[in-house]
């Protein structure tokens, strides 16, 4: 079955919720900052036999984008969702004309981490001690568009 990508609406929120709180090494966001995301920034839903199976969400402040999350269903990983939903994230923030996308990541985040570089964004920093539960440094990375 193939995988559809489109942009979430409010009534997606409570599946989003499940998708993150389901997967350990996601961020954890509130039901309140998933929707204003939905309302004033950028989420995409990845959806197979109508059921979301993956999403993105992104704010976007004053051209710089800022990925939040990407979360994959686990019986969905590797079969290129994430592929799938970053390509349509960098088309929507280029036709936006958007000057970058950024992220943190924790370190130790291989999937994320090797998905991102996949994807062109370049390592621009370090926040030592960032995360908690455990302490982490947070990789900053970078993709910037030309203009
Ligand atoms: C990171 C994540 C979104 C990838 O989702 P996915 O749909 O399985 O990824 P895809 O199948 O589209 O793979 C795309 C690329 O990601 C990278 N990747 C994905 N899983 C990987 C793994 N287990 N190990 C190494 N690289 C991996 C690879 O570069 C891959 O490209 P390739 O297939 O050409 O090697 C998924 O593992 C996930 O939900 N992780 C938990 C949540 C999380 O950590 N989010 C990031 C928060 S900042």
């Amino acid at each position: 079955m193939p995988v559809a990508i489109r942009p979430a609406v409010l009534n997606d929120v409570p599946a989003i919720l499940t998708l993150a709180q389901q997967s350990p090494a996601a961020a954890h966001w509130t039901s309140g900052q998933y929707n204003k995301l939905v309302d004033s920034g950028v989420v995409l839903v990845a959806e197979e036999a109508g059921k979301p199976c993956g999403f993105v969400c992104a704010k976007a402040v004053a051209g710089e984008w800022e990925i939040e999350n990407v979360v994959v269903a686990a019986g969905f990983l590797r079969r290129g969702i994430a592929d799938e939903l970053l390509r349509t994230l960098i088309q929507r923030a280029k036709h936006e004309a958007a000057s970058a996308i950024l992220l943190e990541v924790r370190e130790s985040n291989r999937p994320a981490r090797c998905l991102y570089e996949k994807h062109g964004f370049r390592q621009a920093g370090r926040r030592r001690s960032y995360y908690r539960d455990p302490v982490e440094d947070a990789i900053l990375y970078a993709l910037r568009f030309e203009r």
